[in-house]
């Protein structure tokens, strides 16, 4: 991805942001403690809005260039909490097995290849006692909203190469075998914040 496509990208999602995911990442970003990971971290939309008790923040991104904008960013909440980015892939984290209190997605799951595989990942590098939150577009929720998604999901993954519309990403979580402990709907349900925990307390 080039830098004038990654500023598209941020033009194009400013009035989303200010209107809507904004709130909702705000919100999501409170439940975060301790050592966190945050997963396709892209150009770093979350990184003010950590509000929890954490200790430090690490993210990854497959593309190099969406990582220099979130380093940029990061720079203004130096300070605040430690933070480290670097590329990864989801799908396999080079990370040690129960390494993080929280793992974060937001905006990701439509786009990785595997998302199991991923999943699998995310379940490793978690502590047992680990939390997974995440905030992702989905298949829409009510019968309209699904057949709009399933419907617009060709098109627009032929536009885009990666980005599928109708992933049901809360049942792919709950099939890696994560513990949901809640999930809330937004904008006619395309929109679902997942909270969802390693293992059952
Ligand atoms: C739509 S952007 C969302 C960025 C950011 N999380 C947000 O909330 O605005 C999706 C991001 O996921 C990253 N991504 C996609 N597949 C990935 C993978 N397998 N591993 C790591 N990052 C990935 C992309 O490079 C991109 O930056």
């Amino acid at each position: 991805m080039s830098n004038s496509e990654v500023k598209n990208y941020d033009r194009f999602m400013w009035l989303l942001e200010r209107f809507s995911l904004r709130r909702l990442r705000r919100d999501l970003l409170g439940d975060v403690y301790g050592e966190v990971l945050e997963i396709g971290v892209g150009t770093g939309a979350n990184v003010g809005l950590y509000n929890g008790n954490l200790e430090w923040v690490t993210a990854v991104d497959l593309s190099a260039e969406r990582l220099a904008g979130t380093v940029e960013r990061a720079r203004f909440v130096n300070g605040s909490y430690p933070f480290m980015a670097g590329c990864a892939d989801a799908q396999r984290l080079p990370f040690a097995d129960n390494q993080f209190d929280t793992v974060v997605s937001t905006l990701v799951f439509c786009s990785i290849p595997d998302p199991m595989q991923a999943l699998a990942e995310v379940k490793r590098v978690l502590k047992d006692d680990g939390r997974f939150l995440l905030m992702e577009h989905v298949r829409g929720l009510n019968p309209i909203t699904q057949r709009l998604t399933d419907w617009l999901h060709p098109a627009w993954f032929a536009l885009q190469h990666s980005c599928h519309l109708n992933r049901e990403t809360a049942v792919a979580v709950q099939s890696a075998g994560f513990h949901i402990q809640e999930t809330s709907a937004h904008g006619w349900g395309v929109i679902q914040t997942i909270k969802a925990q390693k293992r059952e307390r």
